[in-house]
């Protein structure tokens, strides 16, 4: 009877998450004894070719943003991902059905920035991507490497972000989440929507949902 009831509640917990646009969403602190070895999780990593509906709990998702840019290190404000000259410059941004936050690692939460379901402009041409109840947009802000060499900076941030996708990957993995990195999108339609700055650039994505189960 009483798992009947933490059942209740946490269901309750992920459908209150989702089925309001808060203007801000307070993450859990992260579970750091959970998953698998790393070992495990790299063999257990592979692209997801389809993604599961149901949303994904609080916990997870609290996880999820803290292992793929998260501050690990407090005392000197570093992350779980390393960035080049430690610009920090990869933010992101994050799609529900409700709406497109912001990740603010230094505060562990969520900020809104436009309510709405807009995971189709992530999607663009693969439609199976709108499945996933989360997506994770990678946007690299350029403004944030004090150098004066604008193609090493590009490829600062090409690498920056593609190690953020591999920390979503690997957690996934380790997780028993799916998740796939995209460079696809639809880059104008985002620009506009999000507001972008000349200097914040789309890098990457990571639509993440629960494994599909078989003849679900
Ligand atoms: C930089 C990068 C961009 C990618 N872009 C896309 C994409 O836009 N759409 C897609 O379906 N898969 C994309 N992928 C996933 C690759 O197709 C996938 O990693 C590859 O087929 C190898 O499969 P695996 O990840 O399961 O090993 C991308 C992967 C990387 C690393």
């Amino acid at each position: 009877m009483k798992k009947f009831f933490v059942f209740i509640s946490l269901s309750m917990m992920v459908n209150f998450l989702f089925a309001q646009t808060a203007e801000t969403i307070v993450l859990n602190p992260p579970v750091m004894d959970r998953g698998t070895s790393v070992m495990k999780a790299l063999s257990l990593r592979a692209s997801a070719v389809e993604f599961d509906t149901a949303e994904i709990g609080i916990q997870d998702l609290s996880d999820l943003l803290w292992a793929a840019n998260g501050i690990n290190r407090p005392e000197e404000g570093k992350r779980t991902a390393p960035s080049a000259i430690n610009a920090q410059d990869v933010d992101i941004y994050v799609f529900i059905k409700t709406g497109v936050y912001i990740y603010n690692a230094k505060k562990h939460s969520l900020g809104l920035i436009i309510s709405n379901d807009h995971r189709n402009l992530i999607a663009d041409r693969q439609a199976f991507v709108t499945k996933a109840p989360v997506i994770l947009l990678l946007v690299s802000d350029i403004s944030r490497f004090k150098f004066d060499n604008d193609s090493l900076i590009m490829i600062w941030a090409a690498e920056d972000a593609g190690i953020v996708s591999q920390n979503i990957s690997i957690f996934c993995a380790s997780a028993g989440l799916a998740t796939r990195p995209r460079y696809f999108m639809n880059r104008q339609g985002l620009r506009e929507l999000l507001k972008l700055k000349d200097s914040q650039h789309l890098m990457l994505n990571n639509p993440v949902s629960y494994k599909k189960r078989q003849g679900t």
